[in-house]
């Protein structure tokens, strides 16, 4: 069990690619994230090669189906012995109540938290989805929507935490940040973008980092150099 608040998103197409890069950061003071392109290729026997590497896992799979199914998908989730779990806010308040419920009967217990809008999308992106509100009250609503379902936390960006702390005020409650870029230059599908520095600031209890850490010659390193940072 480590205190670090770093998550390092696994996101390889196949288990050959993913045990060389966790060979490189053996002993790395983080937490892990299973994805849907690892998992969907190799399925749960990514989970057990992490283990033998002893990182604790968020298995990211964003459900999103009616209650019932995604009931019975975090409960074979739970079955994988996982850290942390989640499904997508927008999928309404009984799917994220069906979801809750599934981890209640569960032995093992991860975390539950909710994805509300993905840090891939902008304000322009978004309205073109046809929604009635703006990005940000849409972002705040579905927080809401997550922590009546008592949810133990929300994956948004950092950028808006603030707007949502306003909001729901508990202390305990989540925050889960992905869009982090080590700089403000990056250039890939990441639009509300923070430095692992800045979020942690701005209230981030975990940062998931993706690709500047495994595209990166020394990720250990690397790793150890953002541990410093937050
Ligand atoms: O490579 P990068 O740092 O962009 O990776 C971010 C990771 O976090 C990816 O695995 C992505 O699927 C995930 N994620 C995200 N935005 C969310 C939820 C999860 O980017 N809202």
């Amino acid at each position: 069990m480590t205190d670090s608040k770093l998550i390092v998103a696994l996101d390889f197409p196949t288990l050959h690619q993913a045990d060389s890069f966790l060979k490189k950061i053996k002993g790395a003071d983080c937490r892990l994230k299973v994805g849907k392109e690892l998992f969907t290729a190799e399925g749960p026997r990514v989970i057990d090669l992490i283990k033998n590497y002893n990182f604790e896992i968020f298995l990211d799979l964003k459900f999103h189906d009616i209650p019932n199914t995604v009931n019975k998908a975090i409960k074979a989730s739970c079955s994988h012995g996982v850290w942390m779990v989640n499904v997508h806010a927008s999928g309404g308040k009984a799917m994220l109540d069906a979801a809750y419920d599934a981890i209640a009967g569960s032995n093992h217990k991860p975390l539950l938290i909710a994805v509300t809008i993905l840090t891939s999308f902008d304000e322009n992106s978004f309205d073109r989805l046809g929604f009635k509100m703006g990005l940000k009250d849409q972002i705040i609503h579905l927080s809401s929507l997550a922590k009546e379902s008592n949810l133990d936390g929300i994956v948004c960006s950092a950028n808006d935490i603030a707007s949502i702390s306003s909001i729901i005020k508990d202390e305990n409650f989540l925050f889960v940040t992905p869009g982090i870029r080590l700089k403000d230059n990056s250039n890939d599908d990441q639009k509300r973008i923070n430095t692992p520095a800045e979020a942690i600031k701005n209230g981030s209890d975990y940062i998931v980092i993706g690709r500047p850490i495994t595209e990166h010659d020394n990720p250990l390193d690397l790793i150890r150099k953002i541990n410093a940072q937050i």
